[in-house]
């Protein structure tokens, strides 16, 4: 009985990229629900858990990662008051603002879009959140609401002193905020996942689609965008961007918010004039307001650094020590891009100029605002790999916000090809 097939078996069920978690992550749940269901070999394990639709749960526990904290990137949620604020005026009060977190996992994410609402005045009454996770256990978690400390990140914790009650057991969050999130248990790729819905004004769906491969990420793209109304706004991860651009969504230029709007097409398939005046309106926005935070341009790499590092001899992507750029890769995806950025730098500096490193400098740029430096790297990154497909979409992006439609065609283009050379 090889691993593979529980492999496959778990990406049929719930979209895993085992290489997303690593094949080791996976024998580990197998081994350990086999031991738990006091089974001798794989082979027993197999017939029961590919006959058995409650042990094809148990494994799924097994293999989810749950992890999760509140305000894990902040910017997020300043931006999604900015949006309802925007979007959503009073007139609207007669039908409820839908949100919906997917996936909630132990319901952080879903609380803090309750408190970001409620702390920019919105009564209960204007809004309603639906937290969906594919783990029970996650969410019977959520539902009890009471938080230990790996759950409070960072030192900016004034929400904590006015939502929550320190109890022996941790933080309990206040019934009044409980309230407002209807959690339920879901799985994305199950046939019937969500289909008699309304549609919703917002959906968080953030660090869900790096568990999947380029295809499956496609297939959840679609069942999202499903789920929003047209120019709905969908939240998603930093190193989740460059997907959301190649299907065409819009940013709703939100610095570090990675927010996008749900492209709206007519009959014909072109987009609609609506969606093209939000679209302007959104670029004017963008250029002519201040980030909603005020984020600093980060300043990790020095000038001499950098030329040092682009005259160094170019290594093959090959023998790139993958996991330091995985690293820097998970870092920013926490938000941390200071240490994302130097945990590049040093990787520059050791190994050479990378296409990989030159991407995510690029990105820790565009994600903070500094939009120069960060068109500046995604072209090294070109330079160095013209196939770049992520290099290239965000670029394309940059050139866009910055009126170079003719530009950003002609990036987009590439990319396109890029895939089509991929799938060929
Ligand atoms: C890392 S957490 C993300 C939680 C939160 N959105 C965040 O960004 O902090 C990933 C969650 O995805 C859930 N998940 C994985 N596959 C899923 C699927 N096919 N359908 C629904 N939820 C899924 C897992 O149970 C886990 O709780």
């Amino acid at each position: 009985m090889l691993l593979a097939e529980f492999e496959n078996l778990l990406k049929q069920a719930m979209g895993l990229d085992a290489a997303s978690i690593g094949s080791r992550s996976i024998a580990r749940a197998v081994q350990k629900r086999l031991a738990e269901c006091k089974l001798e070999g794989l082979r027993e394990y197999w017939k029961l858990v590919s006959t058995s639709e409650s042990e094809r749960q148990e494994l799924i526990e097994a293999v989810v990662v749950p992890e999760t904290w509140f305000f894990r990137d902040r910017e997020a949620f300043t931006g999604l008051v900015r949006i309802v604020q925007e979007d959503c005026p009073a007139s609207r009060a007669q039908s409820p603002l839908r949100l919906l977190s997917l996936p909630s996992s132990t319901g952080e994410e879903a609380y803090l879009i309750v408190m970001a609402l409620l702390d920019a005045g919105l009564t209960v009454e204007r809004f309603r959140v639906d937290g969906i996770d594919i783990s029970r256990r996650a969410l019977a978690l959520a539902e009890r609401a009471v938080y230990g400390k790996n759950s409070f990140r960072g030192n900016d914790l004034d929400f904590r002193e006015r939502y929550f009650e320190a109890t022996a057991k941790g933080y309990r969050l206040s019934d009044h905020v409980r309230r407002q999130v209807r959690f339920q248990a879901g799985n994305l790729f199950a046939a019937d996942f969500m289909l008699d819905v309304e549609s919703y004004d917002v959906v968080f769906c953030r660090n869900l689609l790096i568990y999947f491969d380029r295809a499956t990420q496609k297939r959840a793209i679609k069942i999202l965008e499903r789920l929003l109304r047209p120019q709905g706004v969908l939240f998603v991860a930093p190193s989740e961007t460059g997907l959301l651009l190649s299907h065409e969504f819009i940013s709703a230029n939100l610095p570090l918010a990675f927010a996008f709007r749900r492209p709206s097409v007519n009959a014909s398939g072109k987009q609609t004039e609506a969606m093209a005046q939000a679209r302007v309106a959104s670029l004017r926005r963008g250029r002519m307001t201040q980030p909603a935070t005020n984020p600093k341009p980060i300043r990790a790499f020095s000038a001499s650094a950098l030329s040092t590092a682009i005259s160094l001899p170019v290594i093959a992507a090959a023998g790139e020590p993958k996991m330091a750029m995985d690293e820097a890769a998970r870092l920013a995806d926490q938000g941390r891009f200071v240490e994302a950025a130097k945990c590049c730098e040093t990787y520059v500096l050791k190994n050479g100029p990378s296409a990989q490193a030159f991407h995510l400098m690029g990105l820790v740029r565009d994600a903070t605002g500094n939009h120069p430096e960060a068109t500046t790297y995604y072209r090294k990154a070109l330079y160095l790999d013209p196939d770049h497909h992520e290099a290239l979409i965000h670029l394309a992006l940059l050139m866009e916000q910055q009126g170079s439609a003719a530009g950003a065609r002609a990036l987009r283009d590439r990319a396109r090809r890029v895939e089509q050379k991929h799938k060929a």
